[in-house]
């Protein structure tokens, strides 16, 4: 826009009307030289994120996406308070410590224990196989053995943090392969991979893929054996990244937790099934000796004597405060009322579907997390990756398809979360989308592979 002789320039409307970025793209690749006011850098970022899923729509995400009001006051106002000041925050450090002792208490831990607060599963996990493996070289040191070669013993249905953490942990992982029509590891799986350098087996309390739980019961009682048979004591850790957060209140008298012998740590994201937006997850010891004492690090530079052990140093303590306004706001009641709607609204679902007659639901009937998991009975024209990019292009839903792990990766499967913010009524109309979806693709056929890029770009599912 060129200013006529004797008019105002166009950078005077800008400055009055609109933002500059309105008429040019935004600062890339270079820190921009003048910055800019405060509104027009606002209105930059929230202009650019509408390009993004809506995140209610976000069908394939574990992590909520919906706070009460009350919480989020807690959280808005506590951003600037940096969790890792315990000498500054002590109350803070003393709400940590709450949490921990109300979910180890919810866990059954038999007594005293210890654990941390992290930024999410994938942390806890990296410090509890840690923990294994620093446990396990005191036990092979003390009985005279090598400890060069550990190794950790686990399913193809955990999550990827697992081979992450053994890869940069220089841990071997021994991973048992799924079968096409079996998702979750048990004990005969498990022992064919146990020896003496095993540092630990890792077990899911409901898995990413399908949402079931591996056979712990059956695990545990594996692992006793073998301690009572060849002296060999090998922990298990549950990952109940999800399901830590559901299985204590829809199948109470299941026994996952540390009411078996063997396990030794549970972690769990607050920012999944305990309804804390994204930055909260939780490590709990069954006793405080089964924290390698070793990698609690010991500082005083923030005015007082603290322990820490964790990866990061600073965070957030808005989660922290928010996590323990969930407990004391729900409690154990309102936690099984708020797990028993999803639930209730998962077979809302997974009934619409069967009645669909196209689709196979898997494991329904088992125990589950509050989600459905389904596929296509047969494939016709087309498959579960057109149906998530049909529902993508004609609703904007974001419902995931993907392939299972090896050795079942012929199998694949679309997966809907239903959290809290699911109600009945999206849940019906999701149901109405899917059957439209795939109305359109018997009509027309699969999508093609450049269509379903340029939905991904657009709604990012
Ligand atoms: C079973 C399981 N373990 C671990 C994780 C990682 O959790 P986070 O995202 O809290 O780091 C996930 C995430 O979906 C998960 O489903």
């Amino acid at each position: 826009m060129n200013a006529p002789s004797g008019e105002p320039n166009p950078d005077d409307f800008v400055a009055k009307f609109g933002n500059k970025f309105l008429i040019e793209g935004p600062p890339d690749g270079k820190l921009p030289e003048e910055g800019m006011p405060a509104v027009d850098a606002m209105r930059l970022v929230a202009e650019e994120i509408v390009l993004d899923g809506v995140p209610e729509r976000n069908l394939a995400t574990f992590v909520t996406t919906w706070m009460e009001p009350e919480a989020q006051r807690i959280i808005g106002t506590n951003l600037h308070r940096n969790f890792i000041d315990h000498a500054e925050y002590p109350q803070t450090a003393e709400i940590e410590q709450r949490c921990i002792r109300m979910l180890a208490d919810l866990y059954h831990a038999p007594g005293e224990t210890t654990g941390a607060r992290t930024q999410g599963s994938s942390e806890a996990i990296m410090l509890g196989a840690l923990s294994l493996k620093w446990k396990w070289r005191e036990r092979q040191e003390a009985a005279g053995r090598p400890t060069d070669k550990p190794n950790l013993v686990f399913g193809g249905d955990v999550h990827v943090v697992w081979e992450k953490f053994c890869r940069y942990f220089d841990v071997e992982p021994r991973i048992v392969p799924l079968q096409p029509d079996k998702f979750t590891i048990g004990p005969e799986d498990v022992e064919p991979h146990i020896d003496e350098n095993t540092i630990g087996v890792a077990a899911v309390l409901g898995t990413t893929f399908t949402g079931h739980a591996d056979d712990i019961e059956g695990i545990n009682k594996l692992l006793v054996d073998l301690k009572g048979d060849k002296g060999l004591d090998v922990p298990l850790h549950v990952d109940g990244a999800s399901g830590g957060f559901v299985w204590p209140f829809l199948y109470p008298d299941r026994e996952w937790d540390f009411r078996l012998e063997q396990v030794r740590s549970i972690n769990v994201s607050g920012h999944k099934f305990g309804m804390v937006y994204p930055g909260i997850g939780w490590l709990i010891f069954r006793e405080k000796a089964d924290l390698a004492e070793d990698l609690v690090f010991y500082e005083n530079y923030l005015g007082k004597t603290d322990a820490t052990f964790t990866l990061n140093f600073s965070t957030g303590a808005a989660m922290v405060l928010a996590q323990y306004y969930n407990l004391c706001r729900f409690g154990r009641q309102g936690y099984t009322y708020v797990m028993q709607v999803m639930s209730d609204n998962a077979k809302v679902l997974s009934d619409r579907l069967r009645d669909m007659g196209r689709f196979n639901l898997i494991g329904e009937d088992e125990e589950q997390l509050p989600l459905v998991a389904f596929n296509l009975a047969e494939e016709g024209g087309f498959d579960e990756f057109d149906i998530a990019w049909q529902v993508a292009a004609e609703r904007n839903w974001m419902l995931p398809a993907y392939t299972m792990p090896p050795d079942a990766q012929e199998v694949k499967m679309l997966r809907a979360l239903v959290k809290l913010n699911f109600s009945h009524e999206l849940v019906e109309t999701l149901a109405d989308d899917i059957a439209a979806a795939c109305e359109t693709l018997d009509k027309k056929g699969g999508a093609h592979e450049r269509e379903r890029k340029q939905v991904k770009t657009a709604v990012g599912y």
